[in-house]
């Protein structure tokens, strides 16, 4: 079969790599890619949120299957464009991901379903918005409505803090058109958890547990940024909790979305917060998680484009996924002063010395035959083992034989992982 991946970051080079290694997977492309994908698939300079021109190449190529990895293009109806032309497409149609491009879509489904979550209120007028911040308890947490990069998210200490959040998302615009509406929510604590699950719209497969980073710097200080290392799997995603998860979170998820005529078919990623009163869901994505994608596809068995198909043609009931017992790390190497400014262009060493770690691009370009820098998150350094400890060890040792100017990484990925009470 011909495959399109659209996207082209560290996600779609992992979804890349592991298709690559399907026996029924004839030729790849990507769309646009970076420098490791054009390694093992060929790029097309195609914009990812360029739906016409991705149709176009679709037909062009002979495409049989298109998987569309990023929020954006999911949201603006890629699947649905791919589908109307006739082309087999992996991921929810726009009207499903909704899910994750409009938070007040995504908590008013799960006040609506009983679905746990913090409790919130919702807003279009920003007066309305300050009176709401005189009469709650601080820290509050004021959310774009919209697709922000994962940084439209304030926790806000104070009451001053928020009426700043709120002028900032609402009246200056900062993520543009996200900010119409916004979502002020009450601040919980617990550990995070990321649960990606395949779904067809009746049957939902959750793949084994991870948890992120965010923040840019150790110990979870500094800005929010797309993620900055992952591990796999979560000590504190207990199967007890995994399945108190499956009937309350899960399940109902994919009844509310049938229910509202949304059927989800795709990678549904819960955003979990294991709280002391019990599991709460903080969100919704639409689709692969990124870099969670990187310590979960390691671990798969299962070959990949089986299960995809079995999605489209509602078929998943019939898949049993199989995972190896490994633990994996992946520590992302970005440019220097992400996720706010940084430079590009910069000439990375040192990857054809690594043996037993993948090294996962993002932010790449290749130029004749060197590496260079080409965006904030660069290079998903990962590494598998029987421990998070020994997965570790060997991330960071690969980690330490690269080299580009003013490469930034934390250190302490996958501590949690042994620290966490
Ligand atoms: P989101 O984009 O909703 O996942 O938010 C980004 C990050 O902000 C989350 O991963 C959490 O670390 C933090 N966050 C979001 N909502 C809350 C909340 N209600 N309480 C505490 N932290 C939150
Ligand atoms: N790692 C978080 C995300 O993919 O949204």
């Amino acid at each position: 079969m011909n495959i399109l991946v659209v996207g082209s970051g560290g996600r779609e080079h992992a979804i890349v790599w592991k298709l690559a290694q399907s026996p029924k997977v004839k030729k790849i492309y990507c769309a646009p890619g970076n420098g490791g994908i054009s390694d093992i698939a060929e790029c097309l300079p195609i914009n990812a949120l360029d739906i016409e021109g991705m149709v176009n190449a679709a037909k062009e190529k002979k495409i049989d299957l298109v998987i569309v990895a990023p929020d954006d293009p999911l949201a603006k109806g890629m699947v649905n464009a791919m589908t109307d032309a006739g082309i087999r497409a992996f991921g929810p149609t726009k009207e499903a991901a909704l899910i994750e491009a409009s938070k007040a879509f995504s908590k008013e489904l799960m006040r609506k379903y009983g679905i746990p979550t913090a409790e919130y209120g919702l807003f279009d007028d920003s007066r309305e918005a300050f009176q709401y911040l005189k009469s709650h308890k601080y820290p509050l947490v004021v959310k774009a409505d919209g697709l922000a990069l994962g940084k439209g998210v304030l926790i806000c200490q104070n009451q001053q803090e928020a009426e700043a959040a709120v002028i900032s998302i609402m009246e200056e615009k900062k993520f543009g058109d996200s900010g119409n509406k916004i979502v002020i929510e009450e601040f919980i604590t617990g550990p995070e958890v990321s649960i990606l699950a395949f779904t067809d719209g009746k049957t939902i497969i959750p793949m084994v547990s991870s948890q992120d980073h965010k923040r840019a710097l150790d110990g979870d200080k500094g800005l929010n940024t797309g993620g900055m290392g992952t591990f796999s799997p979560s000590r504190v995603y207990t199967p007890e909790i995994a399945e108190l998860c499956m009937q309350k979170i899960f399940l109902p998820t994919i009844q509310a979305m049938n229910n509202e005529g949304r059927p989800f078919k795709g990678v549904l990623y819960f955003g979990l917060m294991l709280t002391e009163s019990g599991p709460v869901l903080l969100e919704y994505n639409a689709r692969f998680g990124d870099p969670e994608t990187q310590v979960i596809l390691p671990r798969l068995k299962t070959d990949l484009l089986e299960i995809f198909e079995a999605v489209i043609d509602e078929e998943l009931e019939k898949v049993q996924l199989a995972w190896n017992d490994n633990a994996c790390v992946c520590v992302v190497m970005a440019s220097g002063g992400y996720p706010e400014r940084y430079s590009k262009g910069h000439v990375i060493e040192g990857l054809d010395t690594i043996s037993d770690a993948i090294v996962f691009h993002a932010g790449t370009k290749k130029e004749n035959g060197c590496y260079y820098t080409n965006g904030g998150r660069v290079l998903g350094v990962t590494a598998m083992a029987e421990t998070i400890e020994k997965a570790r060890e060997r991330a960071y040792h690969a980690v330490s034989c690269i080299h580009f100017q003013d490469a930034h990484f934390r250190r302490d990925i996958g501590i949690k992982s042994f620290d966490q009470p």
